[in-house]
């Protein structure tokens, strides 16, 4: 209710400060209280000092539970869903064999219209409270992706993918009417509700000069759209790209020489980078999401966080479903340090630096300076977790030594069992985690 204070209390982490570049980033509190006023958090801090403080307030949470800001996931497919778990491909016949002739099925829009609601649900369930979002090749199953975002009150930028060569011919389209379609979905959707416009050309791979060229036509005539596309992925797309753009000196090139190079770009996964690349992308200033768990999972290779940071390169965390393992961006997290893990130079990660790239590192690469942790004055996006009763989740927790061993019990063990409810801009999304077919 607006106007109306609600005190929200748990134990609560999140991350006000980069804790790759600055000293003790994570702020917890263990018996923590959020003050939320309509959309906005007024105050954070520790639960008695803050009912002293906000009498007139509405109680609310439970001093078990855990609350974060919910999850950015800044690379995900909507058409995917049903993809998760087909193993024993790389990325070429992965996307030839099993995730292409899936993406086909959304020509029908009964099935893309129940799809677009499975998604949307996954997202909340496992926390993820904004993301960007490869849609689909069809425009009537794009839209139906915003309708289903706008219905739940996701915050979703998303939009049609494009490709013209080299997938299959369902798939594809010309330039022009690509650049109909975009203007459309755009002067449609963009800004509506919490949703923003993507271009989304697939990768260099499926995509002619001249659909590249209508890309960044359309960026200049929209420039305060978002861009979306992946960049070096495996070995063999790039050699694949590298002969494609006789003319390119690397795959990143593919993409500058259109103007889709900036700071609202976001490029998943850059694994076989070369340092030139990172160089211009730092210059750049566009984003990186970092997909661990598809990365392992298609076999593309590790990640170098470290290279990336070094440049000054942003970097956020995406799932990457279906090449991703799910939607959990925990998970991602655990895989990212997994993933440093296993590299001589990897970078050592902690609790508050999963923490980071899951949440506030997602927001900035989006753009979204309101969203991604729980100061005061941002939105009161929120993911409240809590084991659950008898998991082994439950009894590290109840053993923790400290508040960032609890969070790394977190990202270790907490998956969509744990999430108990997610707010949007203050709003509970709690009715639409459960089951219940529409
Ligand atoms: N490159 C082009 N399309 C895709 C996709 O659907 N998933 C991943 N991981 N990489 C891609
Ligand atoms: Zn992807």
């Amino acid at each position: 209710l607006r106007g109306m204070l609600t005190l929200l209390r748990a134990r609560l982490f999140h991350t006000p400060k980069n804790p790759f570049t600055e000293a003790g980033a994570l702020e917890a509190f263990s018996d923590g209280a959020l003050v939320i006023d309509g959309e906005r958090i007024v105050a954070v801090g520790d639960a008695a000092t803050l009912r002293g403080r906000y009498q007139s307030a509405a109680l609310a949470g439970d001093p078990e539970s855990y609350l974060l800001p919910g999850f950015v996931d800044t690379h995900v497919h909507y058409p995917q869903v049903r993809v998760i778990g087909a193993m024993g491909l790389t990325l070429l016949d992965w996307l030839r064999e099993r995730t292409l002739p899936e993406e086909a099925r959304l020509a029908d829009l009964a099935y893309a219209r129940a799809l677009a609601a499975r998604f949307v649900r996954a997202l909340l369930r496992n926390g993820t409270t904004t993301a960007l979002v490869f849609g689909s090749h069809f425009p009537g199953a794009q839209e139906a992706l915003f309708e289903e975002a706008e219905r739940v009150g996701l915050r979703l930028t998303s939009g049609l993918v494009l490709a013209d060569r080299l997938l299959r011919p369902e798939l594809h389209t010309d330039p022009e009417t690509a650049y109909r379609t975009c203007e459309t979905l755009i002067s449609r959707w963009h800004g509506r509700s919490r949703l923003r416009y993507a271009l989304t050309p697939r990768f260099a791979l499926s995509c002619s000069d001249a659909l590249l060229e209508v890309t960044g036509a359309l960026l200049r005539a929209y420039p305060d759209v978002w861009f979306q596309t992946h960049l070096n992925e495996s070995r063999d797309e790039i050699r694949t790209v590298a002969e494609l753009f006789p003319w390119a000196e690397d795959y990143l090139a593919t993409y500058e020489r259109f103007g889709l190079v900036g700071a609202r770009s976001v490029f998943a996964h850059n694994v076989h980078v070369r340092e030139g690349e990172l160089r211009r992308l730092a210059a750049a200033g566009s984003a990186v999401a970092h997909c661990p768990s598809s990365n392992m999972f298609i076999g593309s290779g590790l990640f170098s966080l470290r290279r990336h940071l070094a440049c000054g390169v942003r970097v956020a965390l995406g799932s990457d479903v279906g090449g991703g393992t799910g939607f959990s961006l925990l998970k991602e997290g655990l895989m990212a340090y997994q993933g440093q893990m296993l590299q001589p130079d990897g970078v050592p990660l902690g609790p508050a630096h999963l923490l980071y790239l899951a949440t506030r590192a997602g927001a900035l690469a989006l753009g979204q300076e309101a969203l991604g942790d729980l100061s005061p004055g941002r939105q009161a996006d929120l993911v409240l977790l809590k084991p659950p009763p008898g998991s082994t989740l439950e009894e590290v927790l109840r053993h923790s030594p400290s508040p960032e061993a609890s969070l790394g019990a977190l990202f270790t063990l907490a998956r969509e069992e744990s999430v108990r409810d997610v707010w949007v801009a203050g709003v509970s999304l709690r009715a639409h985690l459960a089951g219940g077919e529409r």
